[in-house]
This record gives C-alpha cells, sequence and structure tokens, in this order.
C-alpha cells in the first residue's frame, strides 16, 4: 500500500535525494514537503527544495515554509558542508518558474491539518532539525494519534557526532525539539550516523548512478561530487555518509535496515554535550523504550534501490 508521507527538510544535498527518491517511488505519496532552517537559513532551504522539484518535473508538490530558527537557541547551519546556499554544485542554477511558488498555509499547519485529514494515519518524514514536527505535537497534541510513524534522519547511538564529538548536526541544532517528539508516544524510528555511514556514496556509485543518463540521475552526481568533498577532508576517505534518503529508503523496503526498540533522551543544554542522543542500548535504566534505533544497512541494495527509483524520474 502506498504511504502517505510529509517531508520535513532542511535542503541540503542529502535532502535532495531524499525528495528525488520519495518522488520517484510508487510505494509513497508526497502529501507535501515542508521546510525548516537548518543546513542553511529558511530562506535558502524552501528556495532550495522549489529549485529540487522544479529540476525533476515535480511542480506539482507544494512546499510549505516552517520554522527559522530553533524552539530555544538560535539557528546554527552547516555552511561548511552544503555551501553558502545550502545546495551549492558545480552545475547549472536551475530557475525556478516564477508561479512555483511557496504556499501561503505555514508549515505547522498544514502538518496539523494533513494529520486531521485523512482516516489511516500518516507518516512524518523529517530530516532536519525536528522543529517543524515538535511546534505542530505542542500547537495540536491531538494529531498524535493520527501519525502512523516518525522516522527521521538525527542523533548518533553508538558512535560519535559529526557536529561535536557528542552530537550529530539535526539533533544539535534544535535538541529541545528532538526530545518532545521523542516523548510524544508516537512510534518513532530514527536513522541516526550509526546506520547512515553504513550507507556510503564513492566515486563508483556515482558513475553508476550517472550512468542512467536522466537528468535527475545527472543531478545526483552533481550533488555528491560537491557533497563528498567535505566529508572526505573530515573523515580522510573516498567516501561519504549518505543520511537523508535512509528514512525514505526504510520506508520503501523495511528489509534494508536492522535495528533495536530503545529509549532515547537528548541532553538539551550542556555545553560539552548538547545534542547528544543519550541511547539505553543495554537497557540499564527502567525508562521505557521509545524509538526504533536502526544501526544496520544492506549498501548494496539500498544504492540499487536508490538507482532503479532515480532512473524513472526526468
Ligand atoms: C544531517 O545534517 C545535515 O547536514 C544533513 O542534511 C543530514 O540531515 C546529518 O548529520
Ligand atoms: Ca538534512
Amino acid at each position: 500500500m502506498t504511504k502517505k508521507i510529509i517531508l520535513d527538510c532542511d535542503p541540503g544535498h542529502d535532502d535532495a535525494v531524499a525528495i528525488m527518491l520519495a518522488a520517484a517511488s510508487n510505494n509513497i505519496e508526497i502529501l507535501g514537503i515542508t521546510c525548516v532552517g537548518g543546513n542553511s537559513t529558511l530562506e535558502n532551504t524552501q528556495l532550495n527544495a522549489l529549485k529540487i522539484c522544479t529540476l525533476i518535473n515535480r511542480t506539482d508538490i507544494k512546499i510549505y515554509a516552517g520554522s527559522n530558527k530553533p524552539i530555544n537557541y538560535d539557528l546554527v547551519t552547516a555552511a561548511h558542508v552544503h555551501g553558502k546556499s545550502g545546495l551549492d554544485t558545480d552545475g547549472d542554477p536551475i530557475i525556478v518558474d516564477s508561479s512555483y511558488k511557496i504556499q501561503e498555509e505555514n508549515a505547522v499547519d498544514f502538518i496539523i491539518n494533513e494529520c486531521h485529514k485523512y482516516i489511516d494515519p500518516i507518516y512524518l518524514c523529517p530530516t532536519g532539525p525536528l522543529t517543524n514536527i515538535a511546534l505542530s505535537l505542542q500547537k495540536d497534541p491531538s494529531i498524535k494519534e493520527k501519525i502512523k510513524e516518525i522516522v527521521f534522519m538525527g542523533g548518533a547511538a553508538l558512535c560519535i557526532g559529526n557536529i561535536t564529538p557528542s552530537a550529530e548536526f539535526n539533533i544539535y541544532v534544535d535538541p529541545h525539539a528532538a526530545n518532545i517528539v521523542l516523548k510524544s508516544g508516537i512510534p518513532i524510528t530514527m536513522m541516526g550516523l550509526d546506520v547512515t555511514h553504513k550507507v556510503n556514496v564513492n566515486d563508483e556509485i556515482i558513475k553508476n548512478i550517472k550512468k542512467n543518463n536522466n537528468k535527475s540521475s545527472k543531478f545526483f552526481a552533481e550533488l555528491m561530487n560537491f557533497y563528498s568533498r567535505f566529508h572526505r577532508q573530515l573523515y580522510e576517505i573516498d567516501e561519504s555518509p549518505l543520511h537523508d534518503p535512509c528514512v525514505i529508503a526504510y520506508l520503501i523496503d523495511e528489509t534494508i535496515f536492522k535495528g533495536k526498540l530503545v529509549n532515547v533522551q537528548v541532553e538539551e543544554n550542556s555545553e560539552l554535550t548538547r545534542g547528544k542522543t543519550v541511547v539505553d542500548w543495554l537497557g540499564v535504566t527502567n525508562r521505557q523504550p521509545n524509538c526504533k534505533v536502526i544501526t544496520e544497512a544492506n549498501a548494496n541494495k539500498f544504492f540499487d534501490l536508490l538507482s532503479n527509483e532515480l532512473s524513472k524520474l526526468t
């Protein structure tokens, strides 16, 4: 059965790949894309979402603007990874038609209204800081029953962080939002650095996907060539973790991944460990499990899926 999703993102090169994968899949219906400040300012992330949907010829997808800053902290961006625009590449600029605009309805109201619109609960897929999702839950807690599952990219369970030694970027940016989501009681799946570092893109994979020879696969190659620069420098290997598409791949084919249902809480205020996902992997506390933490992935299956789906787009 097709899964109805709201993709809440901060594009972002890997967010762009998540959008493309979701747009291509017959198993997914995108109800809308909601944007949040994260990798870049909200102004940039919403413009980038318009650009991505323009490039893949899917201007039927409606895009909504959400929060421009985290609940309590000032916005921290990731220009060091995604460039000044949040979606820098060496390719041609993407020109968005003046008729393709951000919707007037705010992302938070859109999320709430969509949750109430359908009989069957829907999926929320955040691939940026969790601000929009947390604000929606705060504004209308009754949407909890209308959400089948929240599958988010963020956190680091058994591995080091990428923005500080203790924290992954999305959770670091808005740890208060992350805790609101984790305490909501909604079924939650966490695609953190543990698993995204098992889904690594390299030159060979980029070249093979480019061979699909359609516009979207060539765009994938442009995105990944830029995105790889930072990761090569940081990790000193020729591979880059492809974080955000893991969320969509999980919804398309759960069998690619493995994880464990455990308790996850987030450190909000410590100067040293702000944004750390404290994961009770061994069950040494009596805190109730609230999140399925994914740690394993079959990378070959993942990249076969991605390549096939991208080949279906423009
Ligand atoms: C996450 O941070 C962002 O830079 C990526 O888009 C991804 O969502 C990885 O830590
Ligand atoms: Ca992201």
